[in-house]
């Protein structure tokens, strides 16, 4: 009775480790990508328009001319991924370049130019911008502003010397 209890209690275990090895093989060599969210991307255009402003205001011109590349390339990369969303009528390439691609350039010739006057009111035209497209797409809730203060406490804005 006691050997039948521990084979049974063996070939539970066995059958046990097997069915977890077979859970834990992966699919046929199948790779899955992630892709990130519209959320997601719009998360980390906040923050790369947050720290636009302080490189700007810091007239730092070459982290500023950065910000603005890694914006245009979550801008890319939401159009590519992101051509439809949730509710949304209008294709979503068509609505970022009706609503960032004047700002961002924009921003761009100000950034060459050195010139923080014309920085600043190009970055409020990005705001508004971004705003404008949130209340297109019924995402008006989501509001964007100048950043009041800086959160990003582990990296320098100002120039180095
Ligand atoms: C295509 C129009 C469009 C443009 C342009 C746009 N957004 Fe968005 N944004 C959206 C949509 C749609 C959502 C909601 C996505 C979702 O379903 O989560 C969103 C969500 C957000 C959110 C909320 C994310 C969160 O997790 O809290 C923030 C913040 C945001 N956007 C910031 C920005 C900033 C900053 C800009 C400009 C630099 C910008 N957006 C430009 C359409 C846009």
């Amino acid at each position: 009775m006691k050997s039948t209890v521990i084979r049974f209690g063996l070939a539970l275990g066995v059958a046990t480790l097997l069915a977890a090895c077979a859970c834990h093989q992966p699919a046929e060599q199948e790779h899955t990508y992630f892709t990130p969210g519209l959320g997601e991307i719009m998360a980390q255009s906040a923050a790369r328009h947050a720290k636009l402003w302080f490189a700007g205001q810091a007239k730092n011109w070459d982290l500023a001319a950065y910000e603005v590349d890694e914006l245009l390339e979550g801008f890319e990369d939401a159009a590519t991924y992101h051509r439809t969303h949730k509710q949304i009528k209008q294709p979503i390439p068509e609505l970022i370049a009706q609503y960032m691609d004047q700002p961002l350039t924009g921003l761009e010739q100000a950034i060459k130019d050195k010139n923080l006057p014309a920085f600043t009111q190009r970055y409020d035209d990005l705001t508004a911008g971004c705003n404008a497209c949130h209340q297109v797409t019924d995402f008006g809730f989501n509001r964007v502003t100048r950043p009041t203060f800086n959160p990003f406490a582990n990296q320098a804005f100002g120039l180095a010397n």
